[in-house]
């Protein structure tokens, strides 16, 4: 867009003269930009000036944001899809390449971890899946998810300027809230992993949240009063998430991350109510290994480990 590349103002002449158009189709251009929902001010003798773009969610958007080789695969923007999960996978069955990218500024059936539904109104989140190929041992592919969280809480940290914290293994927390989710699911081929999909959710930009999750669920401006650029937020997730998988896959653990993690983690030191096939324990959770699971601890002193998948964990009085 002409006027993203100026800098302050610019006459309508200069207009004219560097798109080759007349005076009157330059007030139209103005004109239809401005119903597009760019805020543009203009000024007698001065000529107009960018103050604010409508933050799209398009493809272009996401490219011109995001550094050349970021991703080896195809970036497919959707206006509207059932999930980008499942369509992540339905491009993975017809041979889609690695570091593929589907995201969709709304999904009609989003789906959370354990069956739930992940709400996505259009216009307002981001949602999105990287379809990978990467060359792991099946059991590492869980640890991918602690790999995507650590990405996750640092841009959202980037954003709001505050300290995110990760409730493990993978959701997002600001002031003792959920403001992002992560689904990863797997596809085998003779028992060797055949792709990886990453869903992740954001809340960034809803306000309403319905009275039954209000109080687990928010959006990183409800709780900051920022509004998030999505475009320009996804592409700087993508950035950190690509720096530390490729690191993860030439390490295939998480022990250079384990640090990162723990000082991010929102359940150290704490009691958590364990989950395990509908019986309830309570832990106090230290810290997590090299594989990505929960080193707790039991009232005798005892320590055990819990792995991703298998259990639910919760706070005591709340969802942290
Ligand atoms: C969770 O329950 O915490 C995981 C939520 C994951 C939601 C994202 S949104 C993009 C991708 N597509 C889906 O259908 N789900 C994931």
């Amino acid at each position: 867009m002409f006027l993203k590349e100026q800098q302050g103002f610019v006459s309508g002449q200069d207009i004219c003269d560097q798109l080759g158009i007349s005076r009157t189709a330059v007030w139209k251009y103005i004109n239809k930009l401005k119903e597009e929902g760019y805020e543009i001010e203009s000024v007698t003798r001065k000529g107009y000036r960018l103050l604010q773009s409508p933050d799209f969610m398009t493809e272009e958007e996401l490219i011109q944001n995001l550094p050349d080789g970021t991703l080896a695969g195809d970036v497919i923007y959707y206006d509207s899809v059932d999930s980008t999960n499942e369509e992540a996978k339905r491009k993975a069955a017809q041979g889609a390449p690695d570091e593929s990218l589907y995201f969709a500024d709304n999904q009609t059936a989003g789906k959370g971890r354990r069956g739930r539904t992940w709400v996505s109104p259009k216009g307002e989140d981001i949602f999105f899946s990287l379809l990978l190929r990467p060359e792991l041992p099946v059991e590492s592919a869980s640890m991918l998810t602690l790999v995507a969280a650590l990405a996750a809480a640092a841009v959202s940290e980037k954003y709001t300027g505050e300290t995110c914290q990760i409730k493990w293994p993978n959701d997002i927390v600001l002031h003792d809230k959920k403001v992002c989710g992560i689904l990863t699911e797997m596809g085998l081929e003779m028992n060797e992993i055949s792709y990886i999909v990453v869903g992740v959710g954001f809340n960034v930009n809803r306000t309403e949240f319905s009275e039954d999750i209000s109080d687990m669920a928010s959006s990183l401006c409800k709780e900051t009063g920022k509004k998030v650029p999505r475009a320009q937020f996804l592409a700087d997730f993508l950035v950190e998430f690509m720096n530390r998988y490729r690191r993860f896959l030439k390490e295939q653990n998480l022990a250079s991350f384990v640090e990162e993690y723990e000082s991010h983690l929102v359940n150290i030191g704490r009691k958590v109510k364990i989950i395990r096939k509908g019986q309830e324990e309570i832990r106090t959770a230290l810290g997590i290994n090299e594989m990505g699971e929960l080193i707790v601890q039991k009232e005798t002193g005892e320590l055990e480990t819990v792995f991703t998948g298998e259990v639910s964990v919760r706070g005591l009085y709340g969802y942290v």
